[in-house]
């Protein structure tokens, strides 16, 4: 093996990304092209709009991050592509591209799932610091990590634990309806911000008070919801049917739809149709709002709602994240995906982390949404085994990581 180095391709929703990462923990570039200014006005990701996207951008951000890696084809060692989860024409962007590349260099081409490359973003950052356990050497075998994707698409606990360099997972939680990242956006879309809704409830939420609204979560009972069946989520077809313990799933249907209830109740939908026109889709609104301007917007009782929203939400996912490390003997959570760049789930997840004895690690803010450096690196295990995709390689948008607890 040479130096290690790999180009990731990244295409599976709505930013078209490629990075060159070497031995899985230097990156020597990430370039992502979002699409975000694409879908803002429909609130959400469009597939057909996505795809088209992703045609235009992936040949400029493959040789983007070549050239901001200063190297070539001939100097990379293989080519890693996301194969799932996610869109089906998105994936297959990335995945074409990847596989003529491979095909015209006669480099090798690793398939990589999305979820895993999440955990391989907090991962590859890891690997930098101290105790790092990114390589899974010098961890004993029994000592796994919990990690906590959460994201747009997904809100799953899984159990990683390091096997001879490369990392096994095991389905240990997930939400039966809507993502966490899914209700921020719905949320935000609701009260007329844009798509994506995170960053703004992120930004806002530092001005309400998150004890105005008292939201709770009530208990899963699983044999109940799932009456026998696997539930039909996005989110949820990505995980495997199983006995899960009901304590560690997730549910985020109910707190949107309590919103929804809190803001009919007050009448604050006209001031949210206000708010969209001012920032979003009227003749004046800005090319890019700024916080400020949004702030500007709102009265205290929708910053108390944002601030309570998201006190809610973070607290539920805290609860059943460290409830799942105790269980299951994790002295290591790893939080991930887009809503891990989250500043009030950061900061709670850390201090209760240091309250327990507990190490938690996340991405940096960069690679906590999508980007292509977390597939590189999660491509970088698998470089080492061979573990080769062939030209057969095709999209899996509902592929599952690992196997579920039975
Ligand atoms: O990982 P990601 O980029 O794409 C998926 O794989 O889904 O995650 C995007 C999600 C969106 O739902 C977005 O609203 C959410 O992550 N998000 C955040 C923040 N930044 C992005 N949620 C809460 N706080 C943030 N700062
Ligand atoms: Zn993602």
């Amino acid at each position: 093996m040479s130096v290690g180095l790999i180009l990731g391709i990244e295409s599976s929703c709505d930013e078209t990304a490629a990075a060159v990462v070497e031995r899985g923990a230097r990156t020597l570039s990430s370039v992502v092209a979002s699409q975000i200014a694409t879908h803002a006005r429909y609130g959400g990701v469009v597939p057909e709009l996505a795809s088209r996207e992703h045609l235009r951008a992936i040949v400029p951000v493959v040789r983007a991050a070549l050239a901001q890696a200063n190297v070539t084809l001939g100097d990379l060692d293989a080519i890693a592509v996301t194969s799932g989860p996610g869109l089906a024409g998105a994936l297959l962007v990335g995945i074409t591209y990847a596989k003529a590349l491979a095909f015209a260099s006669g480099l090798p081409l690793i398939a990589v799932n999305h979820l895993e490359g999440h955990i391989h973003a907090v991962l590859l950052n890891d690997r930098s610091l101290p105790g790092s356990l990114g390589d899974g050497q010098g961890l004993p075998e029994d000592e796994a990590a919990l990690a906590l994707v959460v994201s747009g698409g997904h809100t799953h606990l899984y159990l990683a634990k390091p096997a001879d360099g490369c990392w096994s997972y095991t389905l240990v939680g997930r939400t039966l309806d809507d993502a966490a990242g899914e209700a921020y956006d719905k949320v935000a879309k609701l009260l007329g911000f844009g798509y994506p809704g995170g960053p703004w409830i992120d930004a806002l939420a530092l001005h309400g008070n998150p004890r105005a609204v008292p939201f709770a979560f009530s208990q899963i009972k699983t044999k109940l919801h799932l009456a026998g069946k696997a539930p039909r989520t996005k989110a949820a077809r990505t995980a495997p049917i199983a006995n899960l313990d009901s304590r560690f799933l997730f549910s985020f249907s109910g707190i949107k739809t309590a919103v929804l209830r809190y803001v009919e109740l007050h009448n604050l939908r006209p001031e949210a149709e206000a708010r969209r026109e001012a920032l979003f889709t009227g003749p004046d609104a800005p090319a890019r709002p700024t916080i400020e301007a949004a702030l500007a917007t709102c009265d205290p009782q929708t910053l108390d709602l944002i601030a309570s929203f998201q006190h809610a939400v973070v607290g539920d996912l805290m609860k059943k994240t460290f409830a799942a490390a105790e269980s299951l003997g994790a002295r290591r959570i790893l939080v991930t995906g887009g809503v891990a760049a989250n500043r009030e789930l950061r900061q709670r997840f850390t201090v209760e982390g240091v309250a327990r004895g507990l190490r938690i690690a996340f991405p940096t803010l960069a690679l906590s949404t999508d980007n292509a450096a977390m597939i590189a690196a999660a491509a970088w295990p698998r470089l080492l085994v061979r573990d080769f995709a062939d030209g057969s390689l095709s999209a899996d948008p509902s592929l599952a990581l690992g196997n579920a607890r039975g």
